[in-house]
């Protein structure tokens, strides 16, 4: 069911994509496209069109026309709930970022994220030793969309500091909002009072036994909001606990909710990701050398793309239409390898040829498209889930 996981499709991603679907044999649309474009491929012709002789505006320039219709055609085959990752490093994030709002809309953006992938920094050079770059993230279409920004691997155990006598973990959350945005008067419904006996612990929504009036307030004293209705109060007091506390102004009694560290619970992603928690360009080379030797320069680590894939439900239909060395292919077999997930992948690459000496030559890869597959034919001997190559015939 499911397979296979992975597609490789040889060819100029913008002649191959208008017509994905027929040479892949599924019409469906994409739910997540991730890809890391060539950072300045526009060099060749920039040039040419350099009329006042101002090379760099050119070559910007040269580089936006390169992507526009390639964006253009990822947004034509990104299904309506779905969303895109472009990685891109400070020469053109200005300029994607503004090529990207012009073809998706700005209201579609939900990130831009900072990756830290080279944490010792480019010491070649003069100035900063640069140990950033970007991945921007765009949906189709932001209302419908089903990107879920949150990881269960960012989830932190020692945020859960105690333990219930069944053994569960968990941490003491203020049951009043500690937002100062809302108070009573911006959320009457959320102002009452309820009863609590910081002895026993026990929190109702009406007085019993030796139980104290609590209302929500603010450090300073002034009137707060409770984060629950009277009605979810009553149906879960179980998650609640009366606590005598030492405040500012003195000791009180309050009420916490018991927030709990369950199974499959997520946290928030940040907008900067570490190179430990994705992997750096260093591990990425490891990785691929592990497989197929060092024969490509820049791969991206699968660790970045296993958490781009973990925002999105684990049957995504996934394309990299800059494939290069595979590397979004090979995270996806990890990672249905991993959760049982159905993920399915598409990968395009060129045959751009490799440069005569490299590497790559010299293990007998004449071009970027022969290492992607190479690649992925030892992902699927090794991890599975099987690879699909079907030809793009020339156009006409
Ligand atoms: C920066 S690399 C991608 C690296 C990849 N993320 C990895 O981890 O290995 C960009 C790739 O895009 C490919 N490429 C450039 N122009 C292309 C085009 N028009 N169609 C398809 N692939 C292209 C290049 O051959 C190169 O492999």
């Amino acid at each position: 069911m499911g397979e296979p996981w992975n597609t490789f499709v040889e060819g100029d991603n913008l002649d191959v994509l208008p017509r994905l679907g027929e040479i892949t044999g599924d019409g469906s649309a994409y739910d997540l496209v991730y890809i890391d474009p060539p950072y300045n491929t526009g060099n060749d012709f920039a040039y040419r069109d350099d009329i006042r002789g101002d090379a760099t505006t050119s070559r910007h320039q040269a580089w936006v026309a390169m992507m526009r219709p390639r964006l253009h055609a990822a947004r034509d085959v990104l299904a309506e709930t779905g969303a895109i990752f472009v990685s891109i490093d400070d020469n053109e994030v200005t300029h994607l970022r503004l090529l990207m709002d012009e073809v998706f809309g700005e209201r579609q953006l939900l990130a831009q994220v900072v990756v830290g992938l080279n944490p010792k920094g480019r010491q070649l050079g003069r100035g900063f030793a640069t140990s950033h770059e970007y991945l921007l993230v765009y949906a189709r279409d932001a209302r419908r969309c089903v990107l879920d920004a949150s990881s269960a691997d960012t989830v932190d155990e020692r945020d859960f500091p105690l333990t219930a006598p069944d053994g569960r973990r968990y941490r003491h959350l203020p049951l009043r909002n500690t937002n100062k945005k809302f108070n009573p008067a911006t959320a009457r419904t959320l102002y009452f009072p309820v009863w609590g006996d910081p002895g026993t612990g026990e929190v109702r929504t009406a007085p019993f036994g030796d139980a104290v009036e609590v209302m929500p307030v603010f450090g300073d004293g002034r009137p707060a909001v409770w984060r629950w209705s009277r009605p979810l109060i009553d149906e879960r007091p179980g998650d609640l606990v009366c606590r005598r506390i030492k405040g500012v102004r003195g000791d009180r009694v309050d009420v916490f909710q018991r927030d709990w560290l369950h199974p499959g619970r997520r946290k928030k992603l940040p907008t900067i990701w570490l190179a430990e928690e994705v992997g750096s360009t260093d591990t990425a080379v490891a990785e691929l050398k592990e497989v197929l030797g060092h024969v490509f320069e820049s791969p991206k680590p699968t660790g970045l793309v296993r958490r781009i894939l973990g925002t999105m439900p684990d049957d995504a239909r996934v394309l990299d239409f800059f494939a290069g060395s595979g590397t979004t292919g090979h995270a996806v077999a990890l990672q249905n390898a991993a959760d049982g997930g159905s993920r399915r992948c598409t990968s395009i690459n060129s045959a751009e040829p490799t440069r005569p000496g490299s590497n790559a030559a010299l293990a007998g890869y004449a071009t970027v498209a022969d290492i992607t597959r190479a690649r992925l034919r030892a992902v699927a001997a090794t991890v599975g889930g099987g690879l699909d190559e079907p030809v793009a015939e020339p156009v006409g």
